[in-house]
């Protein structure tokens, strides 16, 4: 089944839209990626998104409106990906969707709110599109997140030693072998935060750690950073931009008198290092393969790798899987799953009850004609 996996994750930079074939084989799930095209999000749409985001505030009709042109902006990446990559041959659409509130109190996760309606996906591909994936093992007493560690125990099951998977996005996460996965807390949000600040909005991130380079780590600043009690929390935990924004890096600035813009984003560049590296070693990692684009930030992956130690680094790339392209697979993935009657939820990683078949559905052109539901669920992905 060829699939079109949809994913903005909290940076909400761009929707990546990735295409794979994907078979079940025995117990394999055989994936042959496709190739992945992202289309960043209009000035326009950012700046309401940036608005209506925390600190700031909100109403009914911002978020209509949100919902619209956030569905239309994912189907136009579904359509250039059905083109470009498919032949126009897609016969599912899997969307993740903009997440715009993941309503976490401390340890427990009562609900999540994702948008950009999948009708516009449906009407514009003619597709079934599968959507609202989170919601499901929500119900089922899990955290909705982190979904992409089901791929990732899929994907890194039968390699030596204890290998961690390792996503910086706006947020950042890891899934362990032994199932555990979690939020570490920010990856790029509060760079992206400082650097937009900063900059009076004429950067959205610190291009290449320019900023960070120049700067150097408050310490002081840092210890007030740590002190957020997330860190603290024992897994399953997850988080978002309700934790990690600008009011408060604001909150932690006030006291530490006037710093230098680089030297808050060096700061902060070394709380991500340094929380992500602390989680690593509590799962008792030997490697780490790393994807999302934090790992594009070079004095970001320069300081996790002094924290590792003798921990090694790789990109996801060397294991087959582009690091900027991994999340956008993991939900055509996802969607595959929903296809076929089979849960995508690892309840070790997400704390729910039980495994759950994920999603909701909306017909395509043809209406909603399922493959029969798979016998078994699949115990490895092998990349073709
Ligand atoms: N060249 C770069 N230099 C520094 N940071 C980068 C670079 N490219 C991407 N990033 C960071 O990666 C973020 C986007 O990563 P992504 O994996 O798409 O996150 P998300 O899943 O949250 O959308 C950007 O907001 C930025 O912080
Ligand atoms: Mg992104």
């Amino acid at each position: 089944m060829r699939v079109i996996g949809l994913m903005s994750g909290t940076s909400y930079d761009a929707i990546d839209a990735a295409a794979a074939d994907l078979e079940l084989v025995g117990d394999s799930l055989v994936m042959r990626p496709l190739g992945m095209v992202s289309e960043p999000y209009d000035d326009a749409l950012r700046e309401a998104l940036t608005a209506a985001l925390p600190p700031g505030t909100t109403t009914m009709a911002e978020v209509c409106l949100l919902d619209t042109r956030i569905g239309q902006a994912f189907a136009a990446a579904a359509v250039r990906a059905d083109r470009e990559l498919c032949g126009g041959r897609a016969e599912l659409v899997a969307s993740h969707g903009q997440t715009v509130h993941h309503w976490a109190d401390g340890p427990a996760v009562h609900g999540t709110l994702q948008l950009g309606q999948p009708a516009w996906i449906a009407e514009a591909t003619g597709l079934p599109v599968a959507a609202d994936f989170r919601p499901r093992d929500i119900a089922a007493g899990g955290q909705g997140a982190p979904l992409v560690s089901l791929v990732d125990l899929l994907w890194l099951r039968g390699r030596p030693g204890r290998p961690v998977a390792l996503n910086i996005g706006g947020i950042a996460n890891l899934t362990a072998p032994d199932g555990t996965a979690f939020d570490t807390g920010p990856g790029c949000a509060l760079i992206d935060a400082a650097a937009r600040g900063f900059s009076g909005g004429a950067l959205t991130y610190d291009t290449d750690g320019a900023l960070a380079a120049r700067g150097r780590v408050h310490g002081p600043l840092l210890e007030r950073l740590l002190r957020e009690p997330y860190y603290a929390l024992p897994p399953p935990k997850t988080t978002g931009r309700e934790l990690f924004h600008l009011g408060r890096l604001r909150d932690a600035l006030a006291g530490c008198g006037t710093l230098p813009a680089e030297d808050v984003v060096a700061t902060l560049t070394m709380l991500t290092a340094r929380t992500v590296a602390d989680a690593v070693r509590s799962v008792g990692a030997t490697e780490v393969i790393a994807s999302g684009g934090g790992t594009r930030n070079p004095v970001l992956t320069r300081m996790l790798a002094e924290r590792l130690g003798g921990v090694p680094l790789r990109p996801s790339d060397e294991l087959g899987l582009p690091s900027d392209a991994k999340e956008a697979y993991a939900f055509a993935v996802l969607g595959f799953l929903t296809a076929h009657g089979l849960p995508g939820t690892e309840p070790a990683s997400t704390g729910a009850r039980g495994p759950r078949v994920l999603g909701s559905l909306t017909p395509g052109a043809g209406g909603l004609r399922l493959p029969p539901p798979a016998a078994r669920r699949p115990v490895r992905l092998l990349l073709e």
